[in-house]
């Protein structure tokens, strides 16, 4: 038997319970012995269960979707891991329907029938647990010297999507076509992200990286931690206490591309309405319940398309992005290297899973360490 973190949804409870400890059974396959887990909101929105399933007939199912893991066996077909090497699991798996291009393709993060299950979310457990089992084509391998922070590397995959999604549609112009494949392919544009969480927070760093000039803008007043992180790789920090939403254009000037990671629906619209023209405004967050909203649906529509502005929303990430995140936690230890530890605020054993899922407690990024 092995640990696990559950949540039950028929009882509603969250406990840590014994599961069965799971075996190599296909040649394909690797066991796993898993390091650390990520905790994110919508392992919370799961603790609340307002979203997530367990699998076939379980009653339970196991916690988390943001791992680093080590190798402890490898089937007889895997020949490009061996034990002792890190990797990070991707999360979602395609769905079985031939007729998907998307997960046919291996592309399930843009599922078409939304049957695809996702551990730890939606009909797969998860890798709050002391061992998994994968299919080795679901694995990323990481350098070693990445072990303290490439954890961060699933919560960054977003980032990773959303940014090659933003210059694909920027390519669309007929001067920015190259700029897309160049080193900075942000250069000389001006990137707004909402929200200061860790999604936020990695998001910026990669904006910086790609050469785009970049704002956060966050709720808490600064000085505050949070801040002092953005404006340690260069970025510029904007509280949306004492900053309205006109300012914050006035102090961009012009918002070429905002990045979402904030649940707060009516302050990002307010964000939206200030998009500069051949502006792309990428949602990944979401907007909870909590937080409804109007939106004037004629006077959008005029803007979008006086403005020839593009809205989309992002989820998941495909194994490209999950190579190019572990890269740039890589590039981001080189630069600034006391940034990616400062995002993890504190580690906790898997006995205090239960409260760190629970309790919102403050900081920026909470880690269960399994092993
Ligand atoms: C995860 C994604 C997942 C999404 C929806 C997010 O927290 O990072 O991988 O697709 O939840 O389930």
């Amino acid at each position: 038997m092995v640990k696990a973190i559950a949540v039950f949804p028929r009882t509603k409870e969250i406990r840590l319970i014994e599961h069965p400890e799971p075996h190599i059974t296909q040649p394909t396959q690797v066991k796993l012995r898993i390091l650390e887990v990520g905790v994110c909101g919508t392992d919370r929105h799961i603790c609340a269960l307002a979203f997530g399933n367990p699998p076939g007939e379980s009653e339970y199912l196991i916690l988390g979707h943001e791992a680093l893991a080590e190798v402890v066996e490898v089937g007889e077909a895997v020949t490009q891991f061996r034990p002792g090497d890190l990797v990070v699991p991707e999360v979602r798996r395609p769905c079985s329907d031939p007729a998907c291009r998307a997960c046919q393709a291996a592309h399930q993060d843009f599922c078409y029938t939304g049957t695809y299950t996702e551990r730890g979310i939606q009909n797969l457990h998860g890798y709050m647990t002391n061992m998994v089992v994968d299919e080795a084509s679901y694995l990323h391998p990481v350098p070693s010297e990445l072990r303290e922070v490439a954890v961060l590397t699933e919560p960054l995959t977003i980032a990773e999507k959303a940014l090659v999604q933003a210059l694909q549609i920027q390519a669309r112009l007929p001067w920015r076509t190259n700029a897309a494949s160049s080193d900075e392919p942000g250069r000389g544009l001006r990137a707004v992200v909402l929200g200061a969480g860790p999604i936020g927070l990695l998001g910026a760093m990669l904006f910086v990286t790609a050469g785009f000039e970049t704002y956060v803008y966050s709720r808490a007043q600064a000085p505050n931690e949070k801040s002092t992180i953005v404006e340690a790789i260069g970025a510029t920090y904007l509280s949306s206490e004492t900053t309205s939403v006109e300012q914050l254009k006035e102090r961009v000037g012009h918002i070429d591309l905002v990045y979402e990671a904030m649940d707060a629906a009516p302050l990002a619209i307010d964000v939206l309405r200030n998009l500069h023209r051949n502006g792309i405004f990428i949602f990944t967050s979401g907007t909870s319940p909590d937080h409804p909203f109007n939106i004037d649906t004629a006077a959008a529509t005029q803007h979008l398309t006086s403005k020839n502005q593009a809205i989309i929303g992002t989820v998941n990430a495909g194994p490209a992005t999950f190579q190019s995140a572990i890269e740039h936690l890589g590039i981001f230890q080189q630069r600034w290297p006391q940034v990616l530890p400062a995002l993890i605020t504190h580690r906790y054993p898997m006995e205090q899973a239960k409260e760190v899922l629970l309790a919102k407690p403050g900081g920026i990024k909470h880690i269960v360490s399994i092993a």
